[in-house]
């Protein structure tokens, strides 16, 4: 599954080219939220998830790189999201937050940066509908895929197939056509990109239309 993050769309022209995508194929925009304290950039909020939602039936999720995710659950489910991604780092324990969101009726995906140890994830596995593994530090889009992911995949796919096999393992940081394969082949189903998708030489529905091939073979 290919999730475009619109991080890296023209902002000018963003219902145009989230159309674009889901006309390519696209299988759920991927909406990256940046408080400026969790990481040292600020991006978008609520309000664009709001303009979002009458342009496109497909899943919003939301990954919230922020500090205290729970003060903005509530605006962006009145603006229409459909999933929420919360960081491991800011959750000593997570549990009260994913229930805070199962409540919510939303999907819950946890994230772990890549100096995070794997295991750490572990004993949420069960409870949860997707498992984010950074494979660049948080905070810019355009970098580079760190090679040290692929093993960090490999681990949370045996984890994933041990607790809960339907727990969709999504790949985010330098996904592109020369990364997908490999994050692919280490276990990763659910792929995020932003330069790759938004920056493609053919434009957007080439870029999401590349992936998606590469995935398949
Ligand atoms: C990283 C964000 C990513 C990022 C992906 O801070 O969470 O979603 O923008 O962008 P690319 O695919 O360009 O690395
Ligand atoms: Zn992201």
């Amino acid at each position: 599954m290919i999730a475009p993050s619109i991080l890296s769309a023209d902002f000018s022209r963003l219902g145009e080219q989230v159309r674009e995508v889901a006309g390519a194929g696209a299988d759920r925009i991927h909406v990256d939220v940046m408080d400026g304290h969790f990481v040292p950039n600020l991006s978008m909020g609520s309000i664009v998830v709001k303009g979002l939602r009458p342009v496109t039936t497909l899943p919003l999720e939301v990954h919230l790189m922020v500090e205290d995710p729970g003060r903005f659950l509530d605006g962006f489910v009145k603006a229409g999201s459909d999933a929420f991604i919360v960081h491991l780092e800011v959750l000593p324990d997570p549990r009260p937050m994913m229930e805070q969101i199962r409540g919510l009726g939303k999907k819950v995906g946890l994230a772990f940066n890549p100096d995070m140890p794997v295991e750490k994830i572990e004993p949420y596995l069960r409870d949860i509908d997707l498992a984010l593994c950074m494979t660049v530090f948080p905070g810019f889009g355009g970098q580079a895929y760190i090679p040290e992911s692929t093993e960090r995949l490999q681990k949370l796919r045996e984890l994933v197939d041990k607790h809960n096999p339907a727990c969709e393992i999504e790949v985010d940081g330098g996904i592109n056509a020369a990364t997908i394969a490999t994050a692919a082949r280490a276990g990763a189903n659910v792929f995020v990109a932003g330069n790759a998708v938004f920056l493609a030489d053919g434009g957007p529905a080439a870029g999401v239309k590349e992936l998606a091939a590469l995935v398949k073979k």
